[in-house]
């Protein structure tokens, strides 16, 4: 199966995994193209990923103490700070930008998102939790690029989206390796 990442393998080999063996070049020209469509608003882009998230997943609020206030009882606090959300959605999706930019470059592509995973492990994010971001990007990108984001794109992004979990995974599970 070309579309997925083992994960737990030795790190070596995780970033050596090679992009263009998992998206055909033809994937990687869609996700190019359909990113260069949405690329000047990415605030929006990252407020309707993230709100979209809240909304279906309201567990995984705790995980954003900067967004999501406890309260003295030491429970979830209703209010969302929507300036911190935006701003967070903003931060993930340039990273996804960032990417984006480094298809054809997988060894750099491969040590930006492991990093980026290292740094999620230090947030208190779990494996688990990483992939279910992907029906809220999707549900975004659709919503952005309505008749623009076809059945084929999606699928792009969604081999590109797996792709980067398993290295964001590599980075949570070793976070002290460089
Ligand atoms: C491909 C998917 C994702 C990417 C590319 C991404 C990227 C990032 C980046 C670049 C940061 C800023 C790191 C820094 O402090 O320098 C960040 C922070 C963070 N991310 Fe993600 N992220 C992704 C998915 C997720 C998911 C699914 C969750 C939660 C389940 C999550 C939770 C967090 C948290 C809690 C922070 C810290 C926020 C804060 O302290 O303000 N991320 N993320």
């Amino acid at each position: 199966m070309g579309n997925k990442l083992t994960l737990g393998e030795a790190s070596f080999s995780i970033r050596d995994k090679q992009l263009h063996n998992v998206l055909t070049c033809n994937q990687m020209q869609l996700v190019k193209k359909s990113w260069n469509l949405l690329n000047g608003d990415l605030d929006t882009l990252g407020g309707i990923v993230f709100r979209r998230f809240f909304e279906i997943e309201p567990q995984l609020k705790i995980v954003f103490p900067k967004i999501v206030h406890i309260n003295h009882d030491n429970k979830l606090d209703a209010n969302i700070d929507m300036d911190m959300l935006l701003r967070h959605g903003a931060v993930v999706m340039k990273a996804l930008g960032a990417a984006v930019e480094s298809l054809g470059d997988s060894s750099c592509l491969n040590s930006v998102i492991i990093t980026i995973g290292q740094i999620h492990c230090y947030r208190n994010v779990k494996p688990k939790m990483i992939k279910k971001l992907w029906p809220c990007l999707n549900y975004g990108l659709h919503a952005v690029l309505k008749e623009n984001y076809t059945k084929e794109i999606a699928q792009a992004w969604r081999c590109l989206y797996y792709y980067m979990c398993g290295l964001m995974i590599h980075g949570m599970l070793n976070p002290d390796t460089d």
